[in-house]
């Protein structure tokens, strides 16, 4: 992996193979990891760039705004100080997973002329209900003290279809062993961060790039049903569901993940 300075922080990025460049974001609180296969699979043909986001794997955290956290603009401005450090000038495939996604829509809003087509994976454009936002303030209030074990056993249940939990306990337990060694003050501060990000739908009408919107099909957090209604919105993207997986599809499924992008990427050559 390359350390880069970004700002006020050092960034791990994987950086891999030439070609059409793509960015790989990771959903919370993960790092690049969740994208191993699909690293490998499409550098052969790409510059893959899957970096961790500050404060997540091997970056470091930088200054974080006690009250706000990290916004997804915030993020956004790194991964453009990222392509800039990396001397990437082109526009990007931009594939967000989850709130790699809502970093996605920042990513849109400030830098739109940076991104060449965008993928959209187990991801939404709403923003949060008032109750989803509360849950994100106990969390972010309480983290310090539970420790980061305990949001990986709340969160494990939620983010694998049942078939996964019950027949596949070695990738259950490497995505608790990622979030359990996630620093406490980088979840707080992307659940503040994410608990204040604006609705994104009214983008959707007017992407403007070729787009593919890819999900599990047993996913609870992103509904396949709400992926679906994002796709038709966005002219002309495509829409994939990926079977036996559920929010953590390019885990769960990563062949299949990677054959989709693979597909997709090869309509923009
Ligand atoms: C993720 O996988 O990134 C999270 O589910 C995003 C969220 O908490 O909304």
């Amino acid at each position: 992996m390359k350390r880069i300075g970004v700002d006020d922080f050092e960034m791990s990025v994987v950086d891999r193979g030439s070609g059409l460049p793509v960015v790989l974001l990771h959903g919370f609180p993960l790092d690049h990891q969740m994208w191993s296969l699909q690293i490998e699979a499409l550098a052969g043909r790409c510059r893959v760039i899957a970096p961790d986001l500050r404060g997540y794997g091997g970056s470091s955290l930088g200054e974080v705004d006690p009250v706000h956290g990290v916004s997804m603009e915030r993020y956004a401005d790194d991964l453009a100080r990222m392509l800039d450090a990396l001397g990437e000038e082109r526009p990007v495939v931009l594939c967000g997973f989850s709130m790699g996604g809502y970093i996605a829509w920042a990513f849109l809003r400030k830098h739109r002329p940076r991104v060449r087509a965008l993928v959209l994976c187990d991801t939404r454009a709403q923003g949060d209900t008032s109750e989803a936002r509360a849950n994100r303030l106990k969390m972010a209030d309480h983290v310090e003290e539970w420790g980061s074990s305990k949001v990986a056993e709340m969160m494990a249940p939620k983010l694998f279809a049942q078939r996964t939990i019950d027949e596949r306990p070695d990738v259950v337990r490497r995505v608790v062993d990622v979030i359990s060694a996630t620093d406490p003050r980088a979840i707080a501060a992307a659940q503040r961060g994410m608990a204040s990000r604006p609705d994104s739908t009214a983008l959707l009408k007017s992407v403007g790039v070729p787009t593919l919107v890819l999900g599990g099909e047993e996913d609870t957090l992103s509904p396949e049903a709400e992926m679906a209604a994002m796709a038709e919105q966005i002219p002309g993207a495509r829409f994939l569901t990926v079977p036996a997986a559920g929010h953590l599809a390019p885990v769960e499924q990563p062949e299949e993940v990677a054959r989709a992008l693979t597909g997709f990427l090869g309509t923009l050559f």
